[in-house]
């Protein structure tokens, strides 16, 4: 066994109230380890951005228990006022669409965050450079994001989560724009992180051709969190 890097316990989530109460977890339990690559898998609207904005410390569970590495975040309520900079510095997201700022160079959308969190402009650039290099894109550094292919834009958008290396991915339909190809070769490339620089990976997918590049399946079901192998 690995070691574990997030762990939820009884996780409930609810929305509303009285009339309008809406329970979209209730009760979910279950742990990663860094260096997995999980999928995560349910119907439309059945809170699987729910619970990956939980464990990114942006949306409040209503209880539980969450850890991240060897942190215990929230129990019943976050433990910390600044839920932000547990969310800088060890959880980098990727959504569906890219959000890069097309006026930017590729080099400048890399390096906007961690120049905001008080990097230099030197190191994060080398930093930046590194990983554009590892994900064979370097040559474009200097070519505005609106100039790149959705494939190519999306390798960028995870660069940048990576800038601030950190302890946690969490990725919300990375692939669902992008063509067959073109997705296997992300998850490909999340994979590989993973492995190299144990992390881990929770990726939201609907397409089944992802699945058997993942190392094993978290599924919504009845408000709760199933595992199962590939
Ligand atoms: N801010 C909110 N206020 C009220 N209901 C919400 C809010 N965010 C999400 N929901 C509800 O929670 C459920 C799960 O949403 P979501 O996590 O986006 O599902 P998924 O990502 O699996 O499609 C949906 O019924 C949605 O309407
Ligand atoms: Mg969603």
């Amino acid at each position: 066994m690995g070691e574990q890097s997030i762990k939820v316990e009884n996780l409930v989530k609810r929305f509303g109230k009285g009339d309008s109460l809406v329970n979209v977890i209730d009760g979910a339990s279950f742990s990663i380890d860094k260096g997995e690559l999980v999928a995560l898998i349910a119907p439309s609207g059945a809170g699987k951005t729910t619970l990956l904005m939980m464990i990114g410390c942006v949306e409040e569970p209503t209880s539980g228990t969450i850890y991240l590495g060897n942190e215990k975040v929230y129990e019943n309520r976050w433990l910390t006022k600044e839920t932000r900079k547990i969310r800088r510095e060890k959880i980098g997201f990727i959504f569906q669409a890219h959000y890069l700022i097309p006026f930017l160079t590729v080099l400048e959308n890399v390096t906007l965050v961690s120049q905001a969190n008080g990097m230099s402009k030197k190191e994060s650039e080398m930093i930046a450079m590194e990983l554009l290099e590892y994900f064979d894109i370097a040559d474009k550094a200097n070519a505005m994001s609106s100039q790149l292919s959705g494939g190519q834009n999306q390798r960028v958008a995870i660069a940048r989560a990576l800038a601030n290396k950190p302890e946690i991915i969490l990725a919300d339909e990375p692939t669902a724009a992008l063509d067959s190809a073109r997705s296997i070769a992300v998850v490909e490339m999340l994979k590989k992180i993973a492995v190299d620089q144990n992390v881990a990976i929770i990726m939201v997918t609907h397409d089944e051709a992802m699945y058997p590049l993942c190392d094993r399946i978290l599924k919504i079901e009845n408000k709760k969190v199933i595992s199962s192998e590939i």
